[in-house]
């Protein structure tokens, strides 16, 4: 059923965008697979980076335009990640042809124009398909599009179908730009399935549809209210993959060139043999699954997105997890995504040369998931089948939660499982196991509110608004006390209508210091949002009372807050110093800055290694070193960013945003910072750790930290210097002949315990009776007794010795020396007699050792032994 001419992947996308170019779109390059709009997990579609275009928020910048856009489906509304490897052609990532209008052509360009592209000659750029083959379907309201089928573009009425709003209706997401849509399907004939069009063929196995045209009329509000778009636009999305699978001749998408060397692979790794068209056989969809996944994940690591425990980082760890579970099924004990995803980039890379730049970082990203899931996964299993052994009826809640809590199985992977062996997932017990764990994380986090309090609090900000926070320019400030609740603890909490406090926000702690009033002082200990924008100064009275109505001066503690505002500028410093030495995939997870330190969580995917932390922190200092003054000013979120501003995608910021600028970085921030980077001082990492799969903490000081942090370390080494009686600037030297004197005083004591070995041996040798020396021998450990037997069996008159005896930690140790060419070998004596102490021991040669738990055993052994000496030949 192919045309006659095939084409390749860069083929197609160039015939495409040539195409359209042509006829006056501008040719758009794919953006990433992250998109910027919040609605959607990833880019579903080729119309997601053009989103604000179709509802009018942003004017487009051209109004047709042309592009080959990443997607990825696996989350949402938009989620093909179960089905892959079932179908032929459901994947997770995918790439969509599209053309669109924004408010410029409509169906009647549209809908001709696809039809110009498919049925073209392919000798001047068309897809060449056979037009008889097409057939349409439109939306069971859309008597205009039928009307251009039909009449403008001759596709005769039997192959036009009318579809309801399951099929012939096309939405972003729950909001968003959406409209009616027509579909061109090919009809791939009578072996593919029945006929009848694609009315009668759900799967699209026969009649497969290939490209979407959406006449995106609306925008849908959360409520499920559409209004109209500015202007009717249009959004079309053709399945790259697809396209490929028709053109090449193939059965599915999983034959074309872009998935036929992943299954290729993915079969020498496995050894399984993967059967075209086959969808009943299980290794065939795990080599498919195996494919799949090792591209959607080098593609989407590539575009930023880490394996982790949150939102896209979860979707990407359960794609790894996935192939890798179907890895594991059939059979392979080793690695297989490096392999796979070496083999994804060369596929890939040609279209998308940074995944060439990237290799090693996304394989290794990858790997190291693999690495740390088939760890878990094997003990997952065996307690998976462990309860199907015990209730091979269903799979207890508790038993999915804890797969779920301790072995990393994401809920669905368990659900698969279970589906493979028909048994049903307890989801409720599961669910409830959830909750109590989310309560129980809820009570053990600081600060929950009862909903009493949380009244009161929002009656303070009914009654006066919001608190105005003056603390950016000023430390003390003039305010009224709005309220004052007296806390459990005996403590209170005082709300001011401004106040100069910085409340614990974007990782920097609150600040302390004194309200004081004409009747009283209260000492603040603490400063905290309430709720949003309602500033709670968390306070003990030191003196008098305090009352609502009262006017107060409040102050912060200077001190403390120079020293936060050092650490706060500083992390800033260190996370652009990150960037440039580890990467840019580098991305904050976390901070916290206090006035003592400050600690910056960021993704990263293996220990930072100390010439990188040396280098890291000479960055970080000659910012400090070249002092600038810090700048920090509000502007648009669109402005921060198209000044570089690192914010980062899925972040909520309003729209208007406060930018600080310091040294080289910019960041989006609203915490308090130096007023030149010279302010800060020295900046001094001093530890680096795993937090969690690709996650790092570092923590670092600054300011008087820093030199407190030198000054006990020049203490450190003058103490240690006076111990080992150096010169502080000599003190590696100093250790370093303390050690030598150790060593030798070490000799000495080995050779004075020899001598006094053998002093004991001579000892022994003079009770043996008949060449046999049978006794206990305390307070040597196994090696000293061993030692000593030996010596005692080189005296002239000794053949044949066993020594039992207590050891300094509480043992026994047992050991027999026996002549050289003794028939059987030492052992025998000790066998029997290491039981009587509760042990065992044994040796091939003409010595034993034995040990044993039971010191109080030790005369049986002894008798015991002198019997096996007695029957020693
Ligand atoms: N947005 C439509 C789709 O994804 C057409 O591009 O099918």
């Amino acid at each position: 059923m192919a045309t006659t001419d095939s084409m390749t992947a860069d083929q197609l996308r160039d015939s495409f965008t040539g195409f359209f170019a042509d006829k006056g779109h501008t040719v758009v390059p794919s953006a990433s697979l992250i998109p910027h709009d919040p609605s959607v997990m990833f880019n579903v579609a080729g119309m997601v980076p053009f989103k604000s275009y179709f509802t009018g928020d942003e004017q487009a910048p051209y109004n047709r335009a042309v592009a080959s856009q990443k997607c990825a489906r696996a989350g949402g509304k938009h989620n093909d990640l179960d089905d892959v490897g079932r179908t032929k052609r459901h994947l997770v990532f995918f790439e969509m042809l599209g053309n669109f209008s924004f408010g410029d052509y409509f169906k009647e360009k549209a809908i001709p124009w696809s039809w110009e592209l498919v049925t073209g000659d392919p000798a001047s750029g068309g897809w060449g398909f056979d037009g008889d083959r097409i057939w349409v379907t439109v939306h069971e309201s859309d008597d205009e599009a039928e009307a251009i089928w039909h009449e403008s573009v001759g596709v005769p009425m039997d192959r036009i179908q009318r579809l309801g709003d399951k099929d012939n209706y096309w939405q972003m997401g729950d909001t968003g730009p959406c409209g009616p849509c027509s579909e061109l399907h090919i009809d791939r004939g009578p072996e593919f399935g029945p006929d009848g069009g694609p009315l009668g063929d759900p799967f699209g196995d026969r009649f497969m549809e290939f490209w979407n045209l959406v006449f995106m009329q609306f925008n849908q509000a959360k409520d499920g209210t559409r209004t109209p778009l500015p202007r009717p636009s249009i959004d079309t999305g053709a399945g790259l993959e697809r396209i490929l699978a028709l053109k090449q001749g193939v059965d599915s998408v999983w034959e074309t060139d872009l998935m036929q060397p992943l299954i290729d692979v993915a079969q020498s790794l496995t050894g399984k043999k993967y059967l075209v068209g086959d969808y009943e056989d299980p290794n065939s969809f795990g080599l498919r699954v195996l494919a799949e996944h090792a591209r959607s994940s080098s593609m989407l690591v590539n575009d930023g997105v880490f394996p982790s425990n949150e939102a896209r980082g979860y979707v990407l760890r359960r794609i790894i997890r996935r192939a890798v579970r179907f890895a594991y099924m059939l059979g392979t004990e080793s690695l297989v995504m490096p392999r796979l995803t070496e083999t994804a980039i060369g596929v890939m890379g040609n279209a998308y040369p940074d995944l060439v730049k990237n290799q090693d970082f996304i394989t290794s990203v990858i790997t190291r998931e693999e690495e740390s899931f088939r760890q878990t996964l094997k003990n997952g299993l065996s307690i998976l089948d462990t309860a199907l052994e015990d209730d091979p009826s269903s799979l207890s809640g508790s038993t999915t939660f804890l797969l779920h809590d301790t072995y990393g199985f994401p809920l669905e992977l368990t659900q698969e499982i279970a589906s493979e062996r028909d048994v049903a997932v307890d989801l409720d017990g599961f669910n409830v196991a959830m909750d109590e764990q989310r309560t129980r994380a809820k009570a053990a986090a600081k600060g929950s509110v009862d909903d009493a309090s949380l009244g009161r609090y929002r009656e303070i900000v009914d009654q006066f608004g919001v608190t105005e926070f003056v603390g950016y320019t000023e430390e003390s400030a003039e305010a009224r006390v709005l309220a004052v609740y007296e806390t459990d603890d005996g403590g209170a909490e005082v709300f001011l209508d401004r106040t100069p406090f910085y409340a614990e926000s974007g990782g920097q702690i609150g600040d302390t210091g004194t309200i004081v009033t004409e009747t009283g002082t209260a000492e603040v200990l603490d400063t905290t949002y309430a709720i949003p924008n309602l500033r709670r100064h968390t306070v003990r009275i030191t003196d008098g009372t305090i009352t609502s109505g009262q006017s107060a001066t409040a102050t912060i503690d200077h001190e403390r807050r120079e020293k936060i505002r050092r650490n706060h500028t500083g992390t800033h410093l260190l996370h652009h110093a990150l960037r440039e030495v580890l990467g840019e995939h580098v991305k904050q997870a976390g901070s916290w800055v206090g006035p003592d330190r400050l600690r910056f969580d960021f993704s990263h995917y293996e220990a930072v290694t100390p010439e990188q932390i040396a280098e890291i922190e000479r960055l970080a200092n000659a910012q400090t070193l070249n002092s600038q003054p810090t700048r920090i000013f509000e502007t648009t979120k669109d402005e921060a960013e198209s000044l570089g501003a690192i914010a980062f995608f899925g972040d909520k910021y309003g729209d208007i945003v406060r930018v600080l600028e310091a040294g080289d970085t910019i960041e989006l921030c609203g915490g308090t910072h130096v007023a030149a980077t010279g302010d800060i001082g020295m900046v001094k990492v001093v530890s680096e750790a795993s937090i969690g799969s690709n996650l790092r903490r570092i923590e670092a000081f600054t300011g008087e930290g820093s030199v407190a942090l030198l000054q006990r370390d020049e203490a450190l080494i003058g103490d240690v210097a006076t111990l080992v009686g150096a010169q502080s600037d000599d003190v590696v030297g100093g250790v370093q002949r303390k050690l030598d004197e150790i060593k030798s005083l070490q000799a000495e004591i080995k050779t004075l315990r020899a001598q006094l070995a053998m002093g004991r041996a001579t000892e022994l040798a003079a009770i043996a009776n008949d060449g046999v020396v049978v006794t206990q021998v305390d307070q040597l450990d196994p090696g000293e007794l061993r030692d000593l037997a030996i010596a005692v069996r080189q005296q002239p008159t000794v053949q044949t010795v066993v020594l039992v005896g207590e050891t300094p930690s509480g043992g026994v140790a047992l050991v027999a020396a026996v002549p050289k060419d003794a028939q059987q070998p030492a052992s025998v004596l000790l066998k029997d007699a290491a039981r009587a102490v509760g042990g065992g021991g044994g040796g091939k040669g003409d010595i034993a050792t034995a040990g044993g738990k039971d010191p109080s055993g030790i005369q049986e052994a002894l008798q015991i032994a002198a019997q096996a000496v007695g029957q020693f030949s």
